[in-house]
């Protein structure tokens, strides 16, 4: 067949993940056909069961190999045998920093027909996009633990930033904000300046610099993070783009999940904008739904629509969405919860890949 080969990795994961990355394949899958690409998939058998097993969590050879792909697909992570932390940090945050992933891109958006706790919301209301920085902060693991176990311990665990680090994540966010091209044309940085007078401060000034040097069209606006959470609640629709560092975007996007009908449907991206990114639900393993074919694979569909937007390939992508749009608008599925959709994860998977293909 005439078109690009895409080489991508799949990382189904733990509990749930391969069954909502099968839809996801199946969608992509079906969009192949349409659009006129290739895919060479290949799978890792990565995650808890795994670990188990062989006490391997990720090797170094796999992130040599995950280099060579033009995208990674990843299911879940987090098994409830393995003590949290091991799997999270040693094959997400490994990736995502070995693969210097440093954005976490995640859309906002209410879809017709999906049920928002936010009372008197519509769709035209929850419409935003969290920019978080994915590779800096806290989560970096700088800091320890002295005398341990005794009444006199100590534990730290450092916030840093370079400038850097912040330069590349807010040019990303303007950029967007940019090409996104909505009437409020407003990027609004997400900190807590008042009390983090450090980090925040960096944040602030890059923010205003780059903005008034290079983004002169495009609206300013600051958040604390504490007040972001009150108005993701009651004011929705005041939001554009928001970008935010790397602890406060993981916070804020749980938030921003539930408001948008739940994990069912909220999808991310770990991008390198120059190299390889890593697509995924929101959501977790959730293993109590393991192999009963109840999990809702929209998250993963919709990151499978922003892969391909990341690998230039944007009509697929608007495809896909317009037929998660399509699908959810028609009422046929009844609830985005796992269990209470009135149909299976497969079936799911099935109308919208016959609605792109
Ligand atoms: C997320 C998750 C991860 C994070 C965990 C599993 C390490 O919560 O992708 O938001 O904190 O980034
Ligand atoms: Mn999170």
């Amino acid at each position: 067949m005439a078109g690009k080969t895409y080489r991508i990795g799949i990382i189904g994961g733990d509990g749930t993940g391969p069954e909502v990355i099968r839809e996801g394949v199946k969608v992509v899958e079906a969009a192949k056909k349409k659009f006129g690409f290739n895919i060479d998939w290949t799978e890792y058998d990565l995650g808890g069961e795994r670990y188990k097993r062989t006490g391997e969590i990720l090797p170094d050879s796999a992130i040599e190999e995950f280099k060579k792909f033009h995208s990674i697909f990843l299911g879940a992570i987090g098994h409830p045998d393995v003590k949290p932390g091991i799997l999270e940090v040693g094959i997400l945050l490994k990736t995502r920093f070995a693969l210097d992933q440093y954005i976490n891109l995640r859309p906002v958006k209410l879809y017709p027909n999906v049920d928002t706790p936010l009372k008197d919301k519509q769709p035209e209301d929850i419409d935003f996009v969290v920019v978080r920085e994915n590779t800096g902060g806290i989560y970096t693991g700088i800091g320890g633990v002295t005398q341990k176990g005794t009444s006199l311990e100590v534990a730290t665990q450092v916030m840093q930033y370079s400038r850097p680090v912040v330069e590349r994540c807010v040019r990303y966010a303007y950029e967007y904000c940019r090409k996104r091209g909505s009437k409020k044309k407003m990027l609004t940085l997400v900190h807590k300046c008042n009390v983090l007078t450090h980090c925040g401060d960096l944040w602030v000034r890059v923010h205003k610099e780059m903005g008034d040097k290079d983004y002169p069209e495009i609206k300013q606006d600051y958040n604390h993070v504490d007040a972001c959470t009150m108005w993701f609640v009651k004011q929705p629709e005041y939001y554009d783009v928001i970008v935010t560092e790397n602890l406060f975007g993981d916070i804020i996007t749980d938030l921003a999940a539930i408001i948008q009908g739940g994990l069912g449907i909220a999808a991310g991206g770990n991008i390198n904008p120059e190299g390889v990114s890593m697509f995924e639900p929101m959501g977790g393993s959730a293993p109590k739904y393991t192999g009963k074919n109840v999990i809702n694979p929209l998250a993963t569909i919709a990151a499978g629509g922003m892969m391909m937007d990341t690998l230039g390939e944007p009509k697929i992508a608007q495809a896909i969405d317009k037929a998660i749009h399509d699908v959810l608008a028609s009422g046929q599925i009844k609830s985005l919860a796992a269990g209470r959709m009135g149909m299976g994860t497969r079936e799911v998977g099935d109308l919208i890949a016959k609605m792109v293909s």
